[in-house]
This record gives C-alpha cells, structure tokens and sequence, in this order.
C-alpha cells in the first residue's frame, strides 16, 4: 500500500505536562514517520483559522482559548494508511471514551485538552499540513 500522510499537533495541555517526548515516541514505534516538525504557538486567528470547520460549535470559544493558551507541536507524518492509523493511535475525542493504549486514553486531561489532533481526511491532512509548513520544511 502507498505511503501517505497525516498532520497532528500535540496540543498545549501534552507540551506544558512535558509528554512530547513520550507522544513521539509511541507515534514513531507505531510505524509513523516525521516529515516535518517545530514548536510554535497559535495565534487566535490561527486557531480560528485551523477549526473554522467547528465555527458554529458551541464549544469553539473554548477551543479556540485551549489552542492559544501555550505553544504547540506540529508534525507531518507518513505511513501506509497514514490518516486511519493515526485516528485509531489517538483514540476518542473524550479521552474518557478512548481505548486502553491510545495517546488521548494515556496523555489526554478532558474533552478539550485532549493531548493531540489528528487529521481526518487525506484533503484535510494536507490543507492542515500547508497551513503549518512551507514546502522546504518537508522531509
Ligand atoms: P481533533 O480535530 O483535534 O483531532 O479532534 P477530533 O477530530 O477528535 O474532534 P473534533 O470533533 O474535530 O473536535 C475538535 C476539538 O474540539 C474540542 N472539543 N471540545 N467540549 C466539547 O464538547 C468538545 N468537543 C470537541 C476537542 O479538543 C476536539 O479535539
Ligand atoms: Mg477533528
């Protein structure tokens, strides 16, 4: 099967509990590998930005607050059946309904601070991609 891509940020609540070193572990002796990878903080109209899809949500204020409140790790991943893997590793939104073994069920504090974003589409992956790297940042 052909090798494809996802894009996962570990989310402020995963960088400030000091898990990106664990998160990254478990994701590359899942059989992920980084592409590309930095630490950045999201603007507001970042995070707006990047779940606009949720804009009518009524959690999205929360949302957009969580995702601004510290700095960020993006990360372009590659696998075969890169976007499905990676959903099925992170496991459910609400870490409290996530499998035993998956990153939100061992790293995630709440619904909202649930450790890492995985993307859900191959279109999404790298629209989410595009918006966090410049071309010559992929590896
Ligand atoms: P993500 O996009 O971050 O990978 O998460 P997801 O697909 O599992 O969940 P999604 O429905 O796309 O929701 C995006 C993020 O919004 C926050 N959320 N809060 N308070 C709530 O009811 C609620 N529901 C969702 C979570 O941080 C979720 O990851
Ligand atoms: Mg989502």
């Amino acid at each position: 099967m052909a090798q494809n891509r996802t894009f996962t940020m570990l989310k402020p609540d995963a960088v400030a509990n000091g898990h990106i070193g664990a998160i990254l572990e478990k994701i590359n002796v899942s059989g992920f590998r980084i592409v590309a990878l930095k630490m950045t903080q999201l603007t507001k109209a970042d995070a707006e930005a990047f779940y606009a899809v949720h804009a009518e949500r009524a959690f999205y204020g929360e949302l957009v607050d969580y995702m601004t409140e510290g700095p960020i790790v993006a990360v372009i991943l590659e696998k075969e059946n890169a976007v499905e893997d990676f959903r099925t590793l992170i496991g459910a939104t609400n870490p409290a309904e996530a499998a035993e073994g998956t990153i939100r069920k061992m790293y995630a504090e709440s619904i909202s601070a649930n450790a890492v974003h995985g993307s859900d589409s191959d279109e999404n992956a790298a629209l989410e991609a595009a918006f966090h790297f410049a071309g010559k940042e992929n590896f």
